[in-house]
């Protein structure tokens, strides 16, 4: 018997593309690539942190896609080398294997890899196709969704990159049973954030089964990274370049990015610096008679339940 899984459709006119979550789904990848037609040559970007967890299925996997093994390019593991020389190493490597417009780059990792392997996918030849398999709560319901991808500079975090949607997203909600228990509750603010600006079902979903959420359950992860990604397709579906709405997804993002800047991107992980950003926006709009106090207590009782106080 196979686990629950869900499909969501992103509909972007010819950039259309699957978004498949569920427990085990890396053992249908095989399958799952073969749908999305021929390739030439199949290129892995993971990191050694990942490659040592889940490299060995998805190289298994690709094999058969390709006729050939998978060229598998390493980057660092860190937000600090998500830079031009990062890129430049995928850029090189990619270039001396003889990358060609039919090659398929995959990214395995969490938002570093995908924004990395997004963004040289975006440019390589002018642009080949990508496939996420984000490994990371963060990365599957929000950084493997919507063509966002880049790379940082001194001024500021994902200040160079492009929108280059993927062509399949493949969220294998058992590769968070691996993640560090810090990165998984940032990756939770993500999902507190859908439930505050889009959905009050499902933010009542993570009050009433908080320990279910906390223990990772693998079945509700799945319900709860599914409803996630709808929620930002449907988003993404309307203003894909962010001319206005898809601005609703920065909820938080505001004082928690300043946050991050002003300690330096040391002290606060991205998710934790929005739970605070998320206390202050309502703050804010209580003040101004925009919100209801209540909602203020609720959002902060939930964010500590989660251990995403202050
Ligand atoms: P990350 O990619 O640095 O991953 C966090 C850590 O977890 C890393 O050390 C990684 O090696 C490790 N890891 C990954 N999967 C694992 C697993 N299953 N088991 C054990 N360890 C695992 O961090 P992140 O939070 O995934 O992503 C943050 C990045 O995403 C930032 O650069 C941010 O700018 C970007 N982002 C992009 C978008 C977008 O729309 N493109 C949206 C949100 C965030
Ligand atoms: N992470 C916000 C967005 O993709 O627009």
């Amino acid at each position: 018997v196979s686990a629950p899984s869900h499909g969501v459709r992103v509909e972007l006119g010819e950039r259309s593309y699957d978004v498949c979550v569920g427990a085990g789904l890396l053992d249908d990848l095989a399958s799952k690539l073969t749908a999305l037609g021929a390739v030439t040559s199949v290129m892995l970007v993971t990191n050694p942190t990942v490659r040592a967890l889940y490299g060995a299925t998805v190289e298994q996997a690709i094999e058969p896609v390709s006729g050939k093994p998978p060229l598998v390019i390493e980057i660092r593991d860190g937000e600090r080398f998500k830079n031009l020389a990062t890129l430049e190493s995928i850029y090189d490597t990619a270039l001396d294997a003889g990358v060609d417009r039919g090659t398929l780059l995959i990214a395995l990792g969490g938002g570093v890899v995908g924004d990395l392997a997004g963004f040289a996918a975006a440019t390589l030849l002018r642009g080949i196709r990508v496939a996420m398999l984000p490994t990371t709560l963060l990365a599957q319901v929000d950084a493997s969704v919507g063509g966002k991808t880049g790379v940082n500079r001194r001024q500021g975090k994902n200040l160079v990159g492009a929108f280059h949607q993927p062509s399949l997203v493949l969220a294998d909600t058992l590769t968070l049973a691996t993640l560090p228990a810090r990165e998984y509750r940032a990756g939770l603010a993500e999902v507190v954030k859908y439930g505050m600006i889009l959905d009050s079902d499902l933010f009542a979903l993570l009050e009433t089964r908080i320990d279910d959420v906390t223990a990772a359950d693998a079945t509700l992860m799945t319900e709860i990274v599914a409803r996630s990604v709808e929620l930002k397709a449907g988003i993404v579906e309307r203003d894909e370049t962010e001319s206005g709405l898809r601005a609703v997804l920065n909820f938080g993002h505001t004082v928690g990015h300043a946050i991050e800047q002003a300690t330096g991107y040391t002290r606060y992980l991205h998710g934790e610096a929005v739970a605070i950003g998320m206390v202050a926006a309502v703050g804010v709009s209580v003040a101004v008679g925009n919100c209801d106090p209540s909602l203020g207590r609720r959002l902060e009782k939930l964010l500590a339940a989660l251990g995403l106080e202050k």
